[in-house]
């Protein structure tokens, strides 16, 4: 079966690569011609961990090809998947302009029925109104179906979500479609992987209630913490127990900086603003953002604590970007404390194994100082701040570090030291609800 992916971001190279080594025939299309060339060349746009092998394997076996060719690409494929961005406008609401422009490209380039596949994060409801505009530009009336199919990935598990995913949430009104959908994951089949076969509308909601869920989730736990720092008790010892209950379970109760990246600000807002619009208020999630936004002011004034004063304070930042495993700064907790930082007039040396390129275009400026590696980060600093938890700071050396230090006071906002140990090799430290 020939598939095209259009749009080349997280979600399309992810999907476009990952359908590809699945055998099926998948050309990825985007107007960004510069994208596409580099693809072309084998040059990745984003670092994800798995992709560039991949990748490489399926156009070697001529199954992926990456093209500007719109139209002949929809025209080729018996399935069109949207994956263009939908970022956020500024009215907290997604921008939909790309995904109305390919909407206009469908309309006058489909010559016979085509299944139409969304996984760009989209507004609830757009999926039906996306058919509507589709239908009303249509010069010929030519069938197609349109399926709303929400993507589950995590930048840094990106291949590994894809390929062994929880769930396939398919939001279809056609059956066909519906069968066409699972031919094109079939090989998911075999893992027993559960499909939820169920409207466009509820799929929509699914992925808006699952990332809001998440997110809120997250923002418990940091709750938590901070109170667990009151009363002397570990947060790691509450969240286990808590994890157990099967009702709760374990997974995102790690607190830390508060959430970032390109999702969960935005879906949360998104839902928020839908909520709103349709005079169903969400406030569960409108006190989750502003927790959130919250939590790095709370992580800068134990920094100000910690230091006493950041006035001329020197300090090393371990890992710049939302979470490990990716070259991601979007809506980062690290910046925003950086920028923080910086405002209080402290000096700052910053380190990340991928994400210094990005942070320069948002942290330019005085007062930050990119550094080479881990340990020029923190030479001569008044104190450490472990901003992201990549697993390269988990094995640095810790005697060293203590050494290079002017004042050998970290603060652990990932919890990725053992307070006993590090207090025992003579830092002062400050870990996150512990
Ligand atoms: C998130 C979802 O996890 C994916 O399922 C979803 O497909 C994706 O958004 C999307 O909508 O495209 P992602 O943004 O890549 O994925 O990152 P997560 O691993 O979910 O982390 C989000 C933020 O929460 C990070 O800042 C992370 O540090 C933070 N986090 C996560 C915590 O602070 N504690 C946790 O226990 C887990």
């Amino acid at each position: 079966m020939r598939v095209t992916v259009i749009g080349t971001g997280y979600v399309g190279l992810v999907c476009g690569v990952g359908l590809a080594d699945f055998g099926l025939n998948v050309t990825c299309v985007d107007c960004n011609q510069q994208r596409i060339s580099a693809l072309q060349r084998g040059e990745m746009p984003i670092y994800e961990i798995g992709l560039e092998e991949i990748l490489k394997r399926c156009v070697k076996n001529h199954r992926l090809k990456f093209s500007t060719d719109l139209k002949t690409a929809i025209q080729q494929a018996a399935v069109i998947i949207v994956a263009v961005g939908t970022p956020e406008g500024a009215n907290g609401k997604p921008d939909l302009s790309q995904i109305e422009t390919v909407a206009q490209s469908l309309a006058s380039s489909i010559q016979e029925y085509k299944v139409i596949v969304v996984k760009s994060t989209v507004p609830l409801g757009t999926t039906r109104r996306l058919n509507d505009l589709i239908k009303k530009q249509q010069k010929r009336k030519v069938k197609f179906d349109i399926v709303y199919n929400p993507e589950f990935l995590r930048e840094g598990t990106a291949i590994e979500d894809f390929m062994r995913p929880n769930r396939v949430v398919i939001g279809s009104d056609s059956k066909e479609a519906t069968r066409v959908v699972k031919e094109i994951y079939r090989p998911l089949y075999i893992i027993e992987t559960p499909f939820i076969v169920t409207t466009p509308e509820a799929a929509e909601m699914i992925k808006y209630a699952s990332n809001t869920f998440l997110a809120t989730k997250i923002t418990f736990i940091n709750e938590v913490a901070n109170l667990c720092e009151k009363i002397g008790a570990d947060v790691h010892h509450v969240a286990y127990a808590l994890g157990l209950d099967k009702r709760i379970g374990s997974m995102f109760l790690h607190p830390g900086p508060g959430f970032g990246g390109s999702c969960f600000p935005k879906d949360v807002r998104a839902l928020v603003e839908a909520g709103k619009e349709l005079n169903s208020p969400q406030r569960l999630a409108e006190i989750v953002l502003q927790i959130n936004q919250a939590q790095s002011e709370i992580v800068v004034a134990k920094i100000d604590r910690a230091l006493q004063g950041l006035d001329q304070k020197r300090i090393g930042v371990l890992g710049l970007s939302f979470k490990p495993n990716t070259d991601d700064v979007r809506e980062s907790p690290s910046l925003a404390i950086c920028k923080k930082l910086v405002e209080n007039h402290a000096i700052i040396q910053a380190y990340d194994p991928v994400a210094v390129p990005n942070s320069r275009k948002v942290l330019s400026g005085e007062g930050v100082i990119f550094c080479e590696n881990a340990y020029d980060a923190v030479t001569k600093v008044d104190g450490l701040v472990i901003a992201t938890e990549w697993n390269e700071f988990r094995n640095i050396d810790l005697i060293k570090v203590k050494s290079l230090m002017k004042n050998p006071v970290v603060i652990d906002t990932r919890n990725i030291f053992e307070p006993q140990k590090m207090k025992k090799i003579g830092f002062q430290y400050f870990g996150q609800g512990r």
